[in-house]
């Protein structure tokens, strides 16, 4: 089970950081070639399909997570290993934040879109500290 819960976690995270990866340094820029209606288009049909892969992903490192929370650290003592673990998940719960906000088709939340390159940027920034700490949870 803790396998099979290690794969869950890890798959997810791979396709959830790598599609913010290619939508920051490859469709968004090359979108840039096409014309302002059909570059409008394309990223609209494309949130629109981001908004599922990012949402289940959300709910699969969710539920993964505090699997491996309740597996690795519930008998833990206050200590390192749940300071950094405390860390990781404040800024993974940011990164969810972000993505929420760019998927969500609230009115509202117009104005983060206008600014999707850059917040993917703040996604990406966090994911891959987030990861650099759950390398180093797993070599403690
Ligand atoms: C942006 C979101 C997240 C990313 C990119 C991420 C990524 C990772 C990666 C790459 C590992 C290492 C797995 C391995 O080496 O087998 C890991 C382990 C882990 N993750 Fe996450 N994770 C995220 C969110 C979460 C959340 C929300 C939780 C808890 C609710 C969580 C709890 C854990 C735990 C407990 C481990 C095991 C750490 C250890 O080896 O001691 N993760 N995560």
């Amino acid at each position: 089970m803790t396998t099979f819960m290690q794969w869950i976690h890890l798959s997810a995270a791979v396709i959830g950081v790598g599609g913010i990866a290619f939508l920051l340094f490859l469709l968004i820029p090359s979108a840039r070639v096409l014309a302002p209606e059909q570059h409008d288009a394309l990223l609209k049909r494309v949130q629109g399909r981001f908004r599922w892969v990012s949402w289940s992903v959300i709910v699969l490192l969710t539920g993964s997570g505090l699997y491996n929370v309740r597996a690795y650290y519930w008998e833990l003592a206050w200590g390192r290993a749940w300071f950094w673990l405390t860390i990781k998940i404040s800024l993974a719960l940011l990164v969810f934040a972000v993505s929420l906000a760019l998927t969500l088709p609230l009115p509202f939340l117009a104005r983060f879109r206008e600014q999707r390159e850059r917040w993917l940027s703040v996604a990406l920034a966090l994911a891959m500290i987030v990861i650099l700490i759950s390398a180093y949870l797993r070599r403690g």
